[in-house]
């Protein structure tokens, strides 16, 4: 059925979480890396919604930029005073679309796991049936806590129970209410303006709704799988809500062709793409907005953040890097430590422990072992010996090494900046750079080795005399 306009969605989000006993407000905290409150804005705008009405009140100071920056305009706010109950919360929210004559789409801001999916099956339910109000109901699971659904003889939904002020026979009704409903904007407001605060909280219950929606039509329902719509409370539902989204995208990026051997153990945050035909070892973490790109190969034990790691590029174990990027064909790690700012060109090499910050390496340069390169500009085939210290920090002051197309890097050696090394300039091992390498020279400082013959046996004879003769004493 074609919708006569499209829905307005209020989501809820005024509480204060107490049970999540913390300084950051609940709808704040992270979910695969995304402030909780954005999922269900965001399956709220896939189900089609034309704006999201987001009922602020506790910390909403805080709140109101993280979603702006998200969504821009297709959000606006509402500010609710005083936390007297759900009731009031969306009668908030729907002030803020007077004008609205269509459907409302109400859910709670703490709904971390709901999709757009079943917010378009409720719409659907609700614009196909002469309701004039609809809700999303789950069978399965634990109810406690939540409000039961009452209905009459005929199946119909009648009523919800908060369960504080249930009777026994309706407290053992396996039957819960997520807090979603649509609900056409005329009788919305008609039916808001009648509800009281005799219940056990004094609150205005948004659920009483559905007993007066009852007395004039049919109340839709549509069933829906518990593992999309349970809310977090405190911490522990945090993490098994996360848990949930999180085999629900591991699930969703393997159907897209991305291997991911053991998803248990992998921890991919919502805002990252990876293209098909990645493979993603065990207790990898892709953190932020990371960018996988095809044939990309991530091993046992990598984290990322914010990075982008292009096509055909091998990231060995324990490769941790931030904020950087990493060219076609490279090859980093084991255990490097790639650091904000770095740019590793196409089929570079990084390799153990070697260390890079703001650092840009052109193709085919290699930096094998033990190095830490940071405020670096390396051109093109470039060789860093194991061992070699970009010297960029003088106590004050950062500054800038070049290694030009070519240059060879003997190991053991440090380069202490500003100092640029020439085209196919070659540092002996053990040198302290200090000065320019014009192109194509040698630098080599460092004292001039000498070799005495038969010194070698003279001295342990000597060395082996002085110790015996200190046993004695
Ligand atoms: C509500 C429902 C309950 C349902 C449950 C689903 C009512 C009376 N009860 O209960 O039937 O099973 O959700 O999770 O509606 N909020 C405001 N302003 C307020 C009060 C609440 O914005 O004055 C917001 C909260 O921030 C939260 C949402 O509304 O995001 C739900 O509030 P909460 O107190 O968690 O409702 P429940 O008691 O859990
Ligand atoms: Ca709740």
């Amino acid at each position: 059925m074609t919708r006569t306009s499209q829905p307005i969605a209020i989501v809820l989000a005024a509480g204060q979480g107490t049970r999540m006993k913390s300084a950051l407000p609940k709808v704040l905290h992270p979910v695969l890396g995304r402030a909780m409150v954005c999922y269900p804005v965001q399956a709220a705008l896939d189900a089609g919604a034309a704006r999201v009405v987001v009922v602020l009140g506790h910390g909403r100071e805080q709140v109101a930029p993280v979603l702006t920056a998200r969504f821009g305009d297709r959000v606006l706010f509402a500010h609710q005073e005083k936390q007297l109950g759900t009731g009031d919360a969306a009668r908030v929210g729907s002030a803020a679309a007077p004008q609205h004559t269509g459907t409302f789409l109400i859910l709670n801001g703490d709904a971390a796991a709901i999709t757009g999916d079943c917010l378009s099956a409720l719409l659907e339910r609700h614009d196909g049936s002469s309701a004039l109000l609809s809700l999303l109901t789950v069978k399965s699971g634990d109810a406690t806590g939540y409000g039961r659904i009452i209905r009459n003889a005929e199946g119909t939904p009648v009523d919800i129970r908060e369960q504080r002020d249930c009777t026994l026979d309706e407290a053992a009704l396996r039957e819960w209410n997520p807090g979603v409903y649509a609900v056409n904007a005329g009788f919305f407001r008609e039916a808001i303006a009648q509800l009281d605060t005799k219940n056990a909280q004094g609150e205005l219950y948004l659920t009483d709704l559905i007993a007066l929606a009852a007395k004039k039509s049919v109340v839709a329902d549509v069933t829906w799988a518990e593992e999309d719509l349970h809310g977090v409370n405190d911490r522990h539902e945090l993490a098994l809500r996360e848990r949930v989204m999180r085999l629900r995208l591991a699930r969703k990026l393997a159907r897209s062709g991305v291997t991911i051997r053991d998803a248990e153990s992998t921890f991919i945050d919502s805002d990252c793409t990876i293209e098909p035909d990645v493979t993603i070892e065990s207790h990898v973490q892709l953190r932020g907005a990371c960018r996988i790109a095809s044939g990309a190969y991530i091993d046992a034990g990598c984290v990322l953040r914010d990075v982008t790691v292009s096509a055909g590029a091998k990231l060995l174990p324990y490769t941790v890097a931030t904020d950087s990027t990493i060219g076609e064909r490279a090859q980093v790690g084991p255990f490097s430590h790639v650091r904000p700012g770095s740019e590793l060109g196409p089929e570079t090499h990084v390799g153990n422990f070697v260390e890079t910050k703001k650092t840009r390496i052109g193709r085919g340069s290699k930096a094998n072992h033990l190095a830490y390169l940071g405020d670096g500009v390396i051109g093109e085939n470039v060789n860093v010996g194991a061992g070699t210290i970009f010297c960029n920090y003088d106590g004050f002051a950062k500054h800038v090494t070049v290694l030009e197309d070519n240059a060879f890097i003997g190991s053991d050696s440090q380069i202490v900046a500003p100092v640029t090394i020439g085209k196919d300039g070659y540092v002996a091992t053990g040198t302290t750079v200090t000065l320019d390498v014009p192109a194509g020279a040698l630098a080599i400082g460092r004292t001039k080795q000498q070799n005495k013959e038969g010194l070698g046996i003279r001295l342990r004879e000597k060395l082996r005399a002085q110790a015996a003769a200190a046993k004695k004493k």
